[in-house]
């Protein structure tokens, strides 16, 4: 960016830390091309769940920003899927239209150009002598399977996915994320900008006033003595979540630039709840290595547009996608242990009922935010501490978005700070 007169690097850099960010940066459209560019398209973005693709040529479809992406299981082992742009290599047209389906291999319905599975170029009638169809295989993306999820990188050259897993794997073992499968998928189109989506997500400072139904058993609105023995108790438990402390408190760390960031915070659910029901009783079997409850929930990041929410018997992934300047979609997905059969062992519409209307509290506070920082005289006004976490948020975004070739390097080598 060409510093000085460019009025959004001029809002970026402006910005007070501890503050909401300047209006101009929810409705610029050539602010949204950059993000697109720069964190949409250099980031490890969630797409779905392995149980979602059981058999060889299962595929399911990843739109966002314009671009659809092909994820496609490849082989019968574990790890084989891959993903490519759903662009024919001969003139451009897509390829699959179903959002999900299952093919032996992709055939282009303009001219007929047939490809494998792995994006290899098998067939194209009437081309001349000395064609080579090695060079005009499908665009590959970069495809990692991580507990049981999916994701994808559009850059070559992003930061290695394994600074994610390394750091999430511990964390998120005692869970078994590999052997879940998914018992709801939701999503919540979001007429704003995904940064506000995306902001709501990450404070809690909301939760009081907007979500009765969340704060029966969530939220620090506590005394302070009470919650500090809560804390307690889980932190004497972690050994038998198979957790050290370090598993425990809020991590935050962000590869900046090249958008590999993650975070995880273990904390008390109260008055007695064992998951985020109604009554607070467990809605499902336990999750993975877990033989009882201990007291807490975990809330985790993979990604910087991927949130998830893990309780001792279902897991919530909250994925945010761009569909443009002001649309964003907010997909919830359950997860469940693999074993667990609907209608014995978890009701649907329990499962689901906190976050359903939960999320459409949110859904329509961040839609009246967005309504909001469109007035020419809004300004941002300051951060209560319980918005720490979207600051950090606010922070990472405000570095990415005025980059610099220093922050490149350091990413690049993999270069981390708590
Ligand atoms: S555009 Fe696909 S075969 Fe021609
Ligand atoms: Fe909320």
């Amino acid at each position: 960016m060409n510093s000085g007169k460019d009025p959004v690097l001029v809002a970026l850099q402006n910005w007070r830390s501890g503050h909401g960010l300047p209006g101009l940066l929810y409705h610029d459209a050539a602010l949204y091309e950059r993000e697109v560019q720069r964190i949409f398209f250099r980031s490890w973005l969630y797409v779905g769940h392995q149980s979602q693709l059981p058999q060889r040529g299962d595929y399911l479809l990843f739109e966002i920003a314009g671009e659809s992406v092909i994820v496609v299981r490849q082989g019968e082992s574990a790890g084989q899927i891959g993903a490519m742009l759903n662009v024919c290599r001969h003139r451009g047209s897509k390829l699959c239209d179903a959002a999900t389906g299952h093919e032996a291999r992709f055939v282009c319905r303009y001219h007929g150009w047939t490809y494998g599975l792995d994006g290899a170029l098998r067939g194209a009638s009437h081309m001349p002598e000395g064609f080579d169809r090695s060079r005009h295989s499908l665009r590959q993306l970069q495809c990692r399977v991580f507990a049981g999820l999916i994701f994808i990188n559009f850059a070559a050259d992003a930061a290695p996915f394994e600074l994610l897993r390394d750091d999430m794997a511990a964390p998120l073992a005692p869970y078994g994320l590999e052997h879940t499968r998914i018992a709801h998928r939701q999503n919540y189109p979001i007429t704003s900008n995904w940064k506000l989506a995306v902001e709501n997500y990450c404070e809690c400072y909301h939760c009081g006033p907007a979500h009765p139904e969340y704060s029966v058993g969530h939220g620090r609105a506590i005394p302070k003595p009470e919650w500090d023995h809560l804390m307690h108790e889980i932190l004497a438990r972690a050994p038998q979540m198979g957790l050290t402390q370090h598993h425990i408190r809020r991590m935050w760390l962000d590869a900046g630039a090249f958008g590999v960031d993650r975070s995880f915070e273990r904390y008390p659910l109260l008055r007695g709840h064992q998951s985020g029901s109604r009554d607070g009783a467990r809605l499902a079997p336990f999750l993975g290595s877990i033989t009882g409850f201990d007291g807490g929930a975990t809330d985790f990041q993979l990604g910087p547009t991927t949130f998830g929410l893990a309780y001792c018997d279902h897991v919530l992934l909250y994925r945010f996608t761009p569909r443009g300047l002001r649309d964003t979609d907010c997909e919830i997905t359950w997860l469940v242990n693999e074993s667990a059969v609907e209608g014995r062992d978890y009701e649907r519409e329990q499962l689901i009922w906190l976050w359903h209307v939960t999320t459409l509290a949110d859904k329509s506070i961040i839609e009246r935010n967005q309504a909001g920082v469109d007035s020419r005289y809004y300004e941002p006004g300051p951060l209560s501490p319980m918005e720490d976490f979207a600051n950090h948020y606010l922070r990472w975004y405000v570095a990415t978005m005025s980059d610099t070739a220093g922050q490149t390097e350091r990413l690049r080598s993999g270069g981390q700070h708590a």
